[in-house]
């Protein structure tokens, strides 16, 4: 078989041997009357390290998000977040159908949020303009290439927003703890409710983990309930959980030495692009180009399986299943259509026909 690389998303990844002996011998009971013991540790555990009183599991990222906005905001209000932030722009509209809010978006380009842009939009409240409940942010930020905050900008930006909550998308917070050493609690500290996922970079098959005060919790489960995300016998997934959190950590440092490899092949490759690899500080490789698509095309034709976010921006992730090996196939199909002496307008040779 041709040789494939997939760096479509760190979605892709299988669980590993100590998550499926894990699996195996998980105890379990029924977590609708809280009865399951693994999943009950996996809470608490990941409360925990984010150094909150509570938390819940749930079945996806996405979900979290969802319970968080619902025990948030009421219908009508506002919540400010980054015009690409993934609750904003890939979860199918479902803040306004499940919450009943609106977004205000202020620009993400860069990662982080601009405080100005925020406290503008609050302070419109003053002119007739909604009520902001909620901030929402991304840490780290998947659409401008896995960037992670600084600590002390997420500091600066909850104590800009006085009693307003704010939420942190952590899908990949401990790619952003790996890359700036600033510790999951310490960025969890100004968030009101923080999620992340245990199926990217982490490795567990299924679930993310929501956290937060005691008391949101508590209605978190009965949003989650609402949403039909209640699960039963779900230590076997938490099972998988545990092992990713006491495991599967450190080793994202491997995952963003890899992706910044890729980035300084992308940049070299595909100069019309103005990428700078620099920016690529965890494990996602994310720049514009004018034939997103097309390129994404044939470099799959050649062997490696990006994806784009956008019609002209391309991505590529690092995982577990990388590995150095893999980063060299793709310096060599890079270098086969760099130095390609018949190039097409893209600069990739044609492959077929
Ligand atoms: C930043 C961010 N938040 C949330 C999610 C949603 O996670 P899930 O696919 O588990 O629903 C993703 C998924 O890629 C993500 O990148």
């Amino acid at each position: 078989m041709a040789r494939r690389v997939d760096l479509r998303s760190d979605t892709v990844t299988q669980p590993t041997e100590a998550m499926r002996a894990a699996m195996a011998s998980a105890v379990v009971g029924d977590d609708g009357y809280g009865e399951d013991p693994t999943v009950n540790e996996l809470e608490t555990r990941f409360a925990q390290l984010v150094g909150k009183e509570a938390a819940v599991f749930v079945a996806s990222g996405i979900m979290a998000n969802q319970i968080a906005l619902r025990v948030l905001s009421r219908p009508g209000d506002l919540v400010v977040a980054g015009r690409h932030q993934h609750v904003v722009s890939f979860e199918m509209g479902a803040a306004a159908r499940n919450s009943a809010t609106q977004f205000a978006t202020v620009d993400d380009t860069n990662g982080a949020l601009d405080l100005a842009d925020v406290v503008e939009i609050i302070e419109s409240e003053g002119d007739h303009q909604p009520h902001v409940e909620v901030v929402s942010v991304e840490n780290t930020h998947m659409f401008s290439g896995g960037v992670p905050w600084e600590v002390e900008d997420l500091e600066r930006l909850s104590g800009a927003i006085g009693d307003r909550s704010l939420h942190l998308d952590g899908a990949r917070l401990f790619n952003a703890v790996v890359a700036t050493g600033a510790s999951a609690a310490r960025y969890a500290a100004s968030a009101t409710t923080v999620m992340t996922c245990l199926s990217k970079g982490l490795c567990a098959p299924v679930g993310s983990v929501l956290a937060g005060p005691a008391e949101l919790m508590e209605r978190a489960r009965i949003e989650r309930k609402r949403l039909g995300g209640a699960l039963r016998q779900a230590g076997f997934l938490a099972a998988a959980g545990l092992v990713a959190l006491d495991t599967m950590i450190e080793r994202l440092h491997d995952d963003h030495r890899r992706a910044r490899q890729l980035a300084e092949l992308f940049a070299f490759a595909f100069p019309e692009s103005n990428y700078d690899p620099t920016t690529c500080r965890t494990n996602i490789v994310a720049f514009d180009h004018p034939q997103a698509r097309r390129m994404v095309e044939e470099l799959s034709h050649l062997g490696v399986e990006g994806g784009t976010l956008a019609p002209q921006r391309a991505r590529f992730v690092t995982h577990a299943g990388v590995s150095d090996d893999d980063v060299d196939f793709v310096a060599e199909v890079m270098a086969r259509f760099t130095h390609a002496p018949r190039r097409t307008p893209l600069g990739i040779p044609p492959t077929r026909g």
